[in-house]
C-alpha cells in the first residue's frame, strides 16, 4: 500500500508512502487520497486532514512513467467532457474539503507536491525540503491554479522564477513567499503539523468550516476556470515531443536536450 491513513485525536493522516520512487504519485494513489478526502470531509469524527510523506521526501511529484503510459485523454479535467482523471479527483477533493488541511513537508515537494500545498489551509516545511514546479522543464506547464495563485501571492517576477525558470526554493522561501507557515527541524515537522491539526478538536467545527469556505469563496471560481484551462493545455503538452523528450531524458538519467525545438 502506497498510502496510508489513520485516524488519531480526530485527525485523517494521509501518508504518502512510496520512499523507493520517492513518493511519485501514481493514479492509484491520488484515488486513495481523493476517497481519504471525501470520507473525512463527511466524517463527523474528523476534525482536520494531515497530509504528509516520509523522512526526506514528501513526494516528487506525478510519476513520470504514468505520464508516459497513461496520459489523460483530451478534454480530461474539470472543464472537459472525457471522464475525471484520478489526479483532478483528488484535486477536486482538496479544493472541496470543508476541513482543515494542513501539510507536513518532510523534504523534496516536486511539481504537484508542491501545488497541493497551495489548496492547504497550514503547512509546515522541513528545514531539508526543497521545493519546486519544474514544469517547464518536462515541457509541461503549471497545473491546478498555480499560475493563479503563485503569482497572486508572491508577484509576477519571483512566479516566474518559479514558474518559468522551474528554479527550486527552500523552506525557508516558502515561508517568505507565503506558501508555508514555518520551518521546522526534520524530525519535528511531523509531529509539529500534527499538533496545529489537533488543535482544531477544542474548536466550534461548524465556524472552522464556514470560516474557510468564506475565505476560499472570492477565488473559488476562478480557481475552477484556471484549473480547466490549464488542464487542456496540459493534457495536450503531455504528448508534446518537449515533453516525450523530457519524460526520456529523466530516465535516461541525463538533462533533457531542447536545442531542436
Ligand atoms: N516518477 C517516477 N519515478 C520517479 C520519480 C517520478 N516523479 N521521481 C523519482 N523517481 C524514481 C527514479 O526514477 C528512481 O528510480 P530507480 O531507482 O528505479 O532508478 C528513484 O525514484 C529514485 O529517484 P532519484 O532521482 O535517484 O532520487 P534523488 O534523491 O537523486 O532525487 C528527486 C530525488 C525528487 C529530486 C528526483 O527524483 C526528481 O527530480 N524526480 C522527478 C521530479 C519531477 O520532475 N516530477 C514531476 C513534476 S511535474
Amino acid at each position: 500500500m502506497t498510502i496510508r491513513t489513520a485516524l488519531v485525536n480526530k485527525v485523517l493522516t494521509i501518508e504518502i508512502a512510496r520512499p523507493e520512487k520517492k513518493n511519485a504519485l501514481t493514479q492509484a494513489m491520488y484515488t486513495a487520497m481523493a476517497q481519504a478526502l471525501e470520507a473525512a470531509n463527511t466524517e463527523a469524527g474528523v476534525r482536520a486532514v494531515l497530509i504528509t510523506g516520509q523522512p526526506g521526501i514528501f513526494t516528487s511529484g506525478n510519476d513520470i512513467d504514468d505520464f508516459m503510459q497513461r496520459p489523460p485523454s483530451l478534454g480530461d479535467g474539470e472543464g472537459g467532457a472525457a471522464a475525471e482523471t484520478p489526479v483532478a479527483h483528488f484535486m477536486r477533493a482538496l479544493l472541496d474539503c470543508d476541513k482543515p488541511v494542513v501539510a507536513a513537508v518532510t523534504g523534496a515537494a516536486v511539481g504537484i507536491g508542491t501545488t497541493l500545498l497551495l489548496h492547504c489551509d497550514l503547512v509546515y516545511v522541513s528545514d531539508e525540503a526543497r521545493l519546486a514546479m519544474p514544469f517547464v522543464s518536462l515541457g509541461l506547464v503549471p497545473e491546478y491554479a498555480s499560475s493563479l495563485l503563485l503569482p497572486a501571492l508572491i508577484g509576477h517576477v519571483k512566479a516566474a522564477e518559479k514558474l518559468m525558470l522551474g528554479e527550486p526554493f527552500t523552506g525557508s522561501d516558502a515561508v517568505d513567499c507565503g506558501i508555508a507557515n514555518a520551518v521546522l527541524p526534520a524530525g519535528e515537522v511531523v509531529n509539529h503539523a500534527r499538533r496545529m491539526a489537533e488543535r482544531f478538536d477544542a474548536l466550534a467545527p461548524s465556524a472552522v468550516r464556514e470560516t474557510k469556505r468564506l475565505m476560499r469563496a472570492p477565488l473559488r471560481e476562478r480557481i475552477r476556470a484556471v484549473m480547466a484551462t490549464e488542464g487542456a493545455l496540459f493534457s495536450q503538452r503531455l504528448r508534446s515531443p518537449e515533453a516525450v523528450e523530457a519524460f526520456q531524458a529523466f530516465f535516461q538519467k541525463r538533462k533533457p536536450d531542447f536545442s531542436k525545438f
